[in-house]
């Protein structure tokens, strides 16, 4: 395992931090693969609004060296896609061997983003996905 990604790894408790060109500041949720943040980009010519910045669990990284590369080359395809239903992806990096990946902000209420697919049933679900192609 490289010996800095424990340094360097984003751990909730320890925000706000820096990731590569980010600034992350708070935990917007959390799923198998990845911590999603709250961040802005920071530096020369930075922007300021602010962003969803996933960062890959540091168990998963640290038990398997292979994942970041694969996980950098999943989110570069994931960019390509351009589609009203899927969040568009804005930038993939890497700091310290941590793979980041940054897409849009969706802003939701009551349950959030996963409790969506429960709250809206089998037949939505499924004619909402079969509009993506
Ligand atoms: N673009 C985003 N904007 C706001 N919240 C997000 C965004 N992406 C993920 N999240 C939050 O982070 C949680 C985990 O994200 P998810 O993409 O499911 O991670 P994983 O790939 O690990 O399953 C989501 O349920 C949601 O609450
Ligand atoms: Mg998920």
């Amino acid at each position: 395992m490289n010996p800095e990604l424990f340094q360097h790894y984003p751990f909730p408790n320890k925000l706000p931090c820096d990731l590569g060109r980010y600034r992350l500041e708070s935990v917007l949720g959390e799923g198998g693969m990845g911590i999603v943040f709250r961040g802005h980009e920071v530096g020369a010519g930075a922007v300021r609004f602010s962003v969803a910045i996933k960062v890959i669990r540091f168990e998963l990284l640290a038990g398997s060296p292979a994942l970041a590369a694969d996980v950098i080359r999943e989110a570069r395809l994931a960019a390509e896609l351009n589609h009203p239903n899927i969040v568009r992806t804005q930038y993939v990096g890497e700091d310290h061997g941590i793979p980041y990946i940054v897409s849009e902000l969706l802003r939701s209420e009551g349950a959030g983003l996963a409790g969506r697919p429960s709250d809206c049933g089998e037949r939505a679900a499924f004619s909402h996905a079969s509009k993506i192609y």
